[in-house]
């Protein structure tokens, strides 16, 4: 199940305008709290934005698929309808805690994607502005923000082979993701 679920996960930058049960989003946060954290020191700490117009506002602080700038944008009425910002506790954060923040995104990701609901990883925002709209306080810092909203695109991911990784849209606007092949990435017992 959870394996199926791992194959089946892409990146989702177009959303349906509908809203997500706030008791979901609280859910996908206690997936997240329990991710495996270094020494277990659980730095981290979660903001749901769920209001649309602070949605609206963090929404125009955040950078998408660079690649295929400005396409990959959501357009409007394809935003997502909320966001979790992903926040470091200074004050007993171990050196470890970007690792620990990407173990509780792809928790939330995945306690998504069960319940339907698609999501984007967004490492490209404004730290100072969002930081400010959701007042975090001192000691504390936005680390990674993650996007959700229902799925209106289905991105395929296909084998990258030697081209490039670089994802793309073709004529009909699919989104293609092309990730290296497993046996360019795996290697029993030596390289
Ligand atoms: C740490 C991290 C930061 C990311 N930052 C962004 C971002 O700022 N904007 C964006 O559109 N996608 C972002 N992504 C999503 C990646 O572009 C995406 O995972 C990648 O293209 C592979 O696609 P897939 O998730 O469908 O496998 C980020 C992903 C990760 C893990």
């Amino acid at each position: 199940m959870v394996y199926e679920l791992i194959t089946k996960r892409r990146t989702i930058r177009k959303f349906l305008q509908k809203k997500i049960d706030p008791v979901l989003l609280e859910k996908f946060v206690d997936a997240a709290r329990l991710a495996p954290s270094a020494a277990n020191r659980q730095p981290l700490e979660f903001v749901v934005v769920n209001q649309e117009k602070l949605v609206g506002q963090i929404f125009e602080h955040t950078q998408w698929a660079g690649y295929i700038k400005p396409y990959g944008r959501p357009q409007k009425g394809q935003e997502p309808v909320a966001f979790i910002c992903i926040v470091v506790n200074k004050e007993i954060s171990s050196r470890y805690y970007t690792i620990d923040c990407g173990a509780a995104a792809q928790n939330l990701v995945l306690a998504a994607l069960e319940e339907g609901i698609g999501s984007c990883i967004i490492g490209a925002f404004d730290k100072k502005s969002i930081e400010k709209m959701v007042g975090v306080p001192k000691q504390r810092e936005v680390v990674l923000v993650v996007a959700f909203g229902y799925p209106a695109e289905q991105p395929m991911a296909e084998h990258a082979g030697t081209d490039s990784i670089q994802y793309y849209k073709d004529e009909q606007g699919t989104l293609h993701v092309p990730k290296r092949e497993l046996h360019r990435v795996l290697y029993f017992n030596h390289y």
